[in-house]
């Protein structure tokens, strides 16, 4: 367990600077002949048009190593998934992957962009961090090495509903969390979940969820599919720290300054020194920045953090279609370097 955690903070903090175009491995990134768009109203509706309502598709579990890009299969040593969904035209229709993920890269979730002293000498903190569905229109299977089975039986029109969602998804969830936040084990051994993730897997079981709403025949699934889970253990309730107040707001940057401090050393430290610098620093209370705001909380010491890889349930029950909240408009489709400039 602590040499897994030791990797997995070695490779948050510091040492990991991925761009969008390593995240599907497509060289340019930025071309249309890559086949990657971005998620936005423009490119939705073209998209939608090439899919046939009758069109028979086929829903796949898609992962690939963690930080492929930068790490090769490394990550997948410690079950570390990047994950997605693909969903494959039975008739020749196109074919189709999504993917919720960190943009700039998964650093700038962790540590802001810049910390900076006023005329006053107050902290400014500015972050650079957002979460995006990818889309492409071919599936990269090369990327995606691992694939499962989900679901089969699903209509080209069934896809465009749920490509009417997805972007509903998208906008309301503009930070990627890479940690849910749970009480710390209480004595009669029950513990309050105080804040969800909201990394890709959990954009995946959400999008298993839609599709089965939708109708799709559940099929291949011998036992339930594992995930990535982090999960970090306070002992106290979470709190808003108000960042308007100037001295809480210098507390926090004092944080952020030690954390950034630690990443930058870090690229000369050992994994070992790493974890003990960071086991200090968070010893106490610390700050976590989720949903744009600052919360403050204390890590237990017994278990401050977990990691796991355990198979996550699938959708059951009555199909209820009518609650998917859906985005309803289009424009015209634009290329992905002529949104992001
Ligand atoms: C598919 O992914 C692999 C591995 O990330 C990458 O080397 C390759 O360029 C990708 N292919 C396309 C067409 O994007
Ligand atoms: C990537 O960019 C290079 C240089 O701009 C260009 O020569 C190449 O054709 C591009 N590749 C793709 C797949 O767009
Ligand atoms: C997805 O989110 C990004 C950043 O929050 C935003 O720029 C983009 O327009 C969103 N796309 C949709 C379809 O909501
Ligand atoms: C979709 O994927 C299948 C399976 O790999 C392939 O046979 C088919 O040609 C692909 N469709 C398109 C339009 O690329
Ligand atoms: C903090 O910095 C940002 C970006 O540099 C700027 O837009 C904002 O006005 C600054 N805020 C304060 C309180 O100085
Ligand atoms: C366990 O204890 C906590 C705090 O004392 C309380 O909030 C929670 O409701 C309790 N859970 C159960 C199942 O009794
Ligand atoms: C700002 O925060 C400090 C430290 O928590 C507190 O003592 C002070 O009362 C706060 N100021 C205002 C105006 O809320
Ligand atoms: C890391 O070590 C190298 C060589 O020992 C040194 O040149 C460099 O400044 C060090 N970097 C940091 C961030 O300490
Ligand atoms: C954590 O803080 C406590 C109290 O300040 C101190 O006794 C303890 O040695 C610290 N532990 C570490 C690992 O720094
Ligand atoms: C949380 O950490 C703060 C600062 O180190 C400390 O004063 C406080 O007692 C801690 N609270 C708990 C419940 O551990």
């Amino acid at each position: 367990m602590k040499i897994k955690l030791i990797i997995f903070f070695v490779v948050f903090i510091g040492l990991i600077n991925i761009s969008i175009s390593e995240n599907s491995g497509c060289v340019n990134g930025t071309s249309e002949d890559c086949g990657i768009y971005f998620y936005t109203y423009e490119t939705i509706c073209s998209f939608s048009n090439s899919i046939r309502d009758e069109d028979e598709y086929e829903l796949y579990y898609v992962q690939a190593p963690l930080l492929y890009a930068t790490y090769g299969n490394l990550l997948e040593k410690i079950n570390a998934y990047h994950s997605g969904i693909a969903l494959y035209n039975k008739n020749g229709g196109p074919n189709i992957s999504l993917d919720f993920f960190a943009y700039p890269s998964f650093e700038n979730t962790l540590l802001p962009k810049s910390i900076i002293k006023d005329e006053n000498g107050n902290y400014n903190i500015t972050w650079d961090t957002y979460a995006l569905i990818e889309v492409t229109n071919y599936i990269n299977e090369t990327y995606w090495n691992k694939r499962e089975l989900i679901m089969y039986d699903i209509t080209g029109s069934q896809v465009k509903q749920y490509l009417n969602w997805a972007p509903y998804y998208n906008k309301t969830h503009t930070f990627y969390n890479l940690f849910g936040i749970e009480s710390a084990s209480l004595k009669n051994d029950s513990s309050i979940i105080y804040k969800n993730s909201f990394t890709c897997d959990d954009f995946v079981w959400e999008s298993f969820n839609i599709f089965y709403q939708l109708g799709g025949s559940m099929g291949g699934v011998q036992s339930d599919p594992p995930r990535d889970e982090i999960t970090l253990f306070t002992t106290v309730k979470p709190t808003i720290v108000d960042y308007n107040n100037a001295t809480e707001r210098n507390l926090i940057a004092t944080f952020y300054l030690d954390l950034m401090d630690l990443a930058n050393l870090g690229k000369n430290q050992t994994a070992l020194q790493i974890f003990n610098n960071l086991i200090s620093l968070f010893n106490g209370s610390f700050y976590c920045f989720i949903d744009g705001v600052y919360y403050k909380m204390n890590l237990s010491k017994q278990s401050p953090i977990s990691f796991t890889y355990l198979p996550s349930p699938m959708p059951t029950g009555k199909r209820d279609s009518s609650a998917i909240k859906k985005v309803d408009y289009c424009r015209s489709k634009i290329p992905i370097n002529d949104q992001k400039k």
